[in-house]
Formats: C-alpha cells, structure tokens, sequence
C-alpha cells in the first residue's frame, strides 16, 4: 500500500507486533457486534428508530389504498422539523454564552462563530430540501389534500420559537387573516411562544455584544467622532475636485451624487434620525451597536476583529437563507396550490409572499453597513494603543485606550 505512512505495515507503529492469525482478525471485526450483545447499546435504540420510522402515519384512503406521495408531504415536515430542533439547539447555547457573559472570555468567539456557521449551513440544506418535495405534481398534492384538514406549517411550534428567538420583531410580522399568529397556538404551546417572547433574542445579544466594542469609547480612542471628522473632511475635499470641472452633465451628476452622499453621511451621524429609523423598524440595531458593527468591518483585518467579522458576515447568511427559505417555500405553494386558500386558513399564495420581506430580517443594519463604507484613507488611522489592542489577543487592560496618544 503506498501513501499514507500509517498504513504501512512496516511504519514503526506495527513494528514489534507478530501479524494477528486469521482468528483475531475475525475477533477484531466481529468486536462492535459482540459489544452490543454484551449488553452494549445497538444503532435501532440508540436512535429510538422504533419511534422515528413508525412516525409517518398517512391520512389518505381511497379505496383502501393510501396515496403514494403523501409518504413524501410527512418524511419531508419531519425532516424540517428535526433539521429546526438542531437550529434551536444551536441557538440557545449561542444565547447562553452570551447571557451568561461567557462572551467577554473571547476564547469563546470561536465556539460562537462556529455554532452560529452551522446554524447557517443547516440552512442551505433547507433552501434546498423543498427541490425534493416539487418532485410531487399539484394533482398528486391535490390527491390527498383534503385529508390535510386544517393542519399547516403555520402551526409549526418550532418555527415560531426559530423567528422569535433570533429576534423577528412581533410589531413587523405580517398579520394573519388578521389575527396575531400567536392565537393559532393553546395550552402548552401558547405558553411556550408566551415564554419564549420575553427571552432575550440573539439580536439584542448581539447588541450588547457590539456596544462594547474596543475603540468606541470618547474619552479613548474615540472612533465615531474621528470618522465623522474623516468623512466630511473627504467629502469637503471631493466638493472642491468636482468644483474644478469644467461645467459639463459630468459635473453636474458628480455634484448631485455627492450632495447624496452627504445626505447619507448627516443622516448616520444624526442620533435623532437613527432614533426616528429605529421606530420605524429600519434600524434594528441600537446607535452605539451601529458603530460597533462599523468599527468592525473598517478594521476587520486587525486580529482580533477578525473573528467578530466573520460573525457578522454569518449573522447576515442566517438572514439571507431565512429568506430564501421563504421564497422558495412560497413558489412551491404557488405550483402545489395556485392561489387557493391555505389548509391553516389563510390567503395561501398572497399572504406568503408578503412574508419575503425585509420586515422578517432581524440583521438589516449588517446589510446597510455597505452603504457606508468609505475610501480606504478617510478611515481613522488607528493609534499605537489601540492598534495593539487589537492586534494582542486577551488584554483587557484599559489603559491601552488613552486619549491622550494621537494619530
Ligand atoms: C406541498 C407543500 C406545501 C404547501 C402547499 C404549503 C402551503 C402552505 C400555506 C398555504 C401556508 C400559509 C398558511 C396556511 O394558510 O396554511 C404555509 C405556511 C407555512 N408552511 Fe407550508 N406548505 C408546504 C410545505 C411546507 C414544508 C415542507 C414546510 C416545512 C416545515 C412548511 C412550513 C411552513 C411554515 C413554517 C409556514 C408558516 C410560514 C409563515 O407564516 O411565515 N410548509 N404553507
């Protein structure tokens, strides 16, 4: 066998031992088996199979016979939901390392990130799992869709706790046949949403996360205040280049673009207007989180920004596949159902679509970033002090931020 060298006979590892005999070879293989007969546990009950696969139980009847495609309506809800489980799974230990202020060990960026990555790639997996279920035609769906009753993903428990526990904000979902989409949950499960609201989301972990962000304090490195001075100290320089054109249509749009540029820039170093963004729902981030999350991706290459970048970025794929999910779940609707009413009652086709909105992203601000950046040189040089902050990993010595030592 050639390649790897632990796999070669004669690698020092196999040195000193006499080959096995034919006996022990079959021992050796047979030994997983012997375990579980020895009282070991075996692979059907360690996943309780008897459970999962006796799960699919189909409604439809027709002539005592039960439609084919309704084995693929169950497998694949099960799927989701199992898939929706491992989310929340993930989420929650996200959550409790930021609760617990575990986050301030910053160790634990990675297990963050890397949680959160899954989280992410799970997704993927469901964007494209519906590919499976349009294998189904509308009339095979039509076949037994009677027998659906009033049943609905609009049901789906576990969905519900997903939006609200990364933080769809309550006052923005689309209202259902005008109603709360609370009222279609009792007992237990009303109790459960009614808990779940009152958590704090990973939205406002996050939060509270940036808000302390290395460099944003006034009296250190001050980096809000220097941006602004930065930006409109560019943009009075960008004013005086275009004011040496030539009078010409050139002139003319790069004067209106830079007049929109301004506008931009007043609007992000306005409070007031953040305040009046944020009670619209525009802005979900409060104003010192915004500046974090700026800081950020200026100096996302400095070590230890690098880590809290790629959180950001992955926060964002949460929100980008959420909302491919429900775009390509509302085409499936279309081509299953036309725009007949849902099973749970609402307009089916017309009230999905009004859900693939950015009212459900929960991290628009991280999307808006981009409308912010500037060149490379109108961002704030960093200082000795804060540059080796952020370049020692672990430090949490205050001193490094005095104001005192300029660019
Ligand atoms: C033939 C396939 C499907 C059809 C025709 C269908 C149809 C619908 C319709 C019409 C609604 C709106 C509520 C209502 O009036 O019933 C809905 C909501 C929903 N469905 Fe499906 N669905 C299908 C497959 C799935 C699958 C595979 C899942 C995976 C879990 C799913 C999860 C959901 C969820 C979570 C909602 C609530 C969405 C929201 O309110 O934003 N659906 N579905």
């Amino acid at each position: 066998m050639s390649g790897c060298p632990y796999f070669e006979k004669s690698h020092l590892l196999f040195k000193n031992k006499p080959p096995k005999t034919e006996e022990e070879e079959e021992d050796a293989s047979q030994a997983g088996v012997n375990k579980a007969s020895k009282g070991g546990i075996i692979y059907g009950d360690y996943l309780h199979l008897d459970k999962v696969l006796s799960a699919q139980v189909l409604q439809s009847e027709v002539k005592g016979n039960k439609i084919h495609d309704e084995h693929l309506f169950i497998i694949t809800h099960q799927a989701y939901e199992l898939w929706f489980k491992q989310i929340l799974f993930e989420l929650d230990s996200v959550r409790n390392i930021f609760i617990s202020e575990h986050v301030r060990d910053e160790r634990n960026m990675l297990k963050i990130n890397n949680r959160i990555h899954r989280i992410v790639r799970i997704f993927r997996l469901l964007v494209e799992q519906f590919m499976v279920l349009e294998t189904m035609t509308a009339l095979d769906f039509f076949d037994f869709r009677e027998y659906l009753a009033t049943a609905s993903g609009f049901q789906s428990l576990q969905f519900r706790i997903l939006e609200t526990k990364i933080g769809v904000p309550d006052n923005l979902r689309v209202p259902y046949n005008r109603r709360h989409y609370r009222d279609s949950f009792k007992g237990q499960d009303r109790e459960t949403l009614l808990a779940t609201e009152q958590e704090p989301t990973l939205l406002k972990l996050v939060e509270e996360w940036l808000e302390r962000t290395p460099g944003l304090e006034t009296d250190g490195f001050n980096f809000w205040e220097r941006l602004e001075i930065n930006i409109f100290k560019g943009l009075n320089q960008e004013k005086g280049e275009i004011e040496k054109m030539a009078d010409s249509a050139d002139k003319e749009e790069a004067m209106a673009e830079l007049v929109k540029q301004k506008e931009v820039f007043t609007s992000l170093f306005d409070e007031k207007c953040h305040d009046h963004l944020f009670s619209k729902g525009e802005r979900r981030l409060s104003y010192k989180a915004l500046q974090g999350a700026l800081m950020i991706n200026f100096y996302r290459e400095e070590p230890r920004f690098q880590v809290p970048f790629q959180l950001l970025t992955s926060l964002m794929d949460i929100d980008t596949h959420m909302t491919k999910w429900r775009y390509n779940h509302v085409c499936m609707v279309h081509r299953m159902i036309g725009s007949k009413a849902g099973t749970g009652g609402s307009s089916g086709y017309h009230y999905l679509r009004s859900t693939v909105s950015d009212r459900y992203k929960v991290f628009v601000d991280l999307f808006n970033m981009a409308t912010f950046l500037v060149p490379r040189h109108w961002v704030p040089k960093l200082n000795h002090n804060i540059h080796k902050f952020l370049y020692m990993a672990e430090c949490n010595d205050s001193s490094y931020f005095s104001s005192e030592d300029s660019d």
